[in-house]
Parts: structure tokens; sequence; C-alpha cells
């Protein structure tokens, strides 16, 4: 028979990181607009909902129990991550560096994901050592997953970061435009990001 025993913590996290990895790697084969962006949206919320159900749930329970640096690192990598999301969010595959942003994710991701599944020493293991309730843990970022999932099926709202002060950022002159020499009274007017 079937087990349908709601996964523990870590194998529901686990099972996220290799969906999203899935998921990047078909976006590198894909070629058309409509199929980048298919698969963007699908990206962006995945990594989104996964990082709210670790922030909610999973982080707190860790606070105390695992190396405070690398909760600290892992709370700094998914704000990061979501700069990169609300990016390509704001973006589609026709625009200049849409597929370096995905890229990027990708690569950050990959780091983080490391830093969780590091045999014997990353997130998850001290989590495990520490005694957590794995099983308890996997009910409720199930029930939330399965909510959020619900809740973000037509759209992502902006990202929310815990670790960052939320800046105003200074756009400066494209790369393209940037490349040819501005003469010296030539105003280089920088734009706001909001
Ligand atoms: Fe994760
Ligand atoms: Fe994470």
């Amino acid at each position: 028979m079937a087990d349908t025993k709601t996964p523990d913590a870590i194998a529901l996290l686990k099972a996220d990181h290799r969906k999203v990895e899935g998921l990047f790697e078909d976006f590198e084969k894909a070629t058309g607009a409509a199929k980048k962006a298919q698969l963007v949206k699908q990206i962006c919320t995945e990594l989104t909902i996964h990082a709210m159900i670790e922030e909610e749930i999973f982080y707190p329970a860790c606070k105390g129990k695992a190396e405070d640096d690398l909760l600290d690192e892992a709370y700094v990598e998914h704000d990061g991550a979501k700069v990169l999301i609300a990016e390509l969010e704001g973006s589609g595959p026709d625009q200049a560096f849409y597929d370096a942003k995905v890229k990027v994710l990708s690569e950050e991701i990959e780091h983080h994901v490391k830093e969780e599944e590091k045999p014997g020493e990353g997130l998850f293991a001290q989590a495990r050592k520490a005694g957590l309730d794995m099983d308890a843990l996997g009910e409720r970022m199930a029930a939330r997953k399965a909510q959020l999932m619900e809740q973000f099926k037509d759209s992502l709202p902006p990202p929310e970061t815990r670790s960052f002060s939320g800046h105003d950022l200074e756009e400066g002159q494209p790369v393209d435009e940037a490349e040819s020499p501005k003469g010296p009274d030539e105003e280089i007017r920088p734009a706001t990001l909001r």
C-alpha cells in the first residue's frame, strides 16, 4: 500500500530543491520566449513559497539549535534571491539580461542548497542532530505550502525581505548606452527603482 504520510521537514524541503533544479535545467534547454516565461514563473513561484515556509516555520525552529552564522547567511541568501526574483517578475525573455538573471539566480540557489544540505554540517544536518521534530515541522510546512500555492496561483506578491532593509536603488546608464562614450556635457540621469 502506498505510504500517504506527509514527508518529514527535510524530505519536503529537499523535494522542493530537486524540483527547482529540474526547472532550471529545463530553462537551459528552452528556446521559445513563451516556454522560458512559463518556466520562470514556475521557478519564481516555487522559490518564493519555499523561502516563505522556511522563513516562517523551519528557520525559526532552527534558531538556537543550529549555528547562528549559518542561519544568518541563509536569510541573506534568500533576500539576495528575492531581488533577482523581483527583477524576473518585472521583465520578460526578450529583455536584456533576462537569461543572465536566471543563470545567476540558479547559481545562487545552487550554493544556498549546498549550505542547507551539506552532509554532517549543513543546516539540515545540524537541525536533525539537535533533535527537531521533523514530522511535526513537515506537516506544518506542507499545510502552509498548499495554502500559499493556492494563494499565489495567479500572481506573486512583491518579495518580503527579512535581512535586507529595503533600498531605493539608483538605476544607472544601461550597459548598451554606456558603451558609447558620453560627452562631458551630457548628463546621465539615474532613475529610481521602487
Ligand atoms: Fe531550502
Ligand atoms: Fe533556504
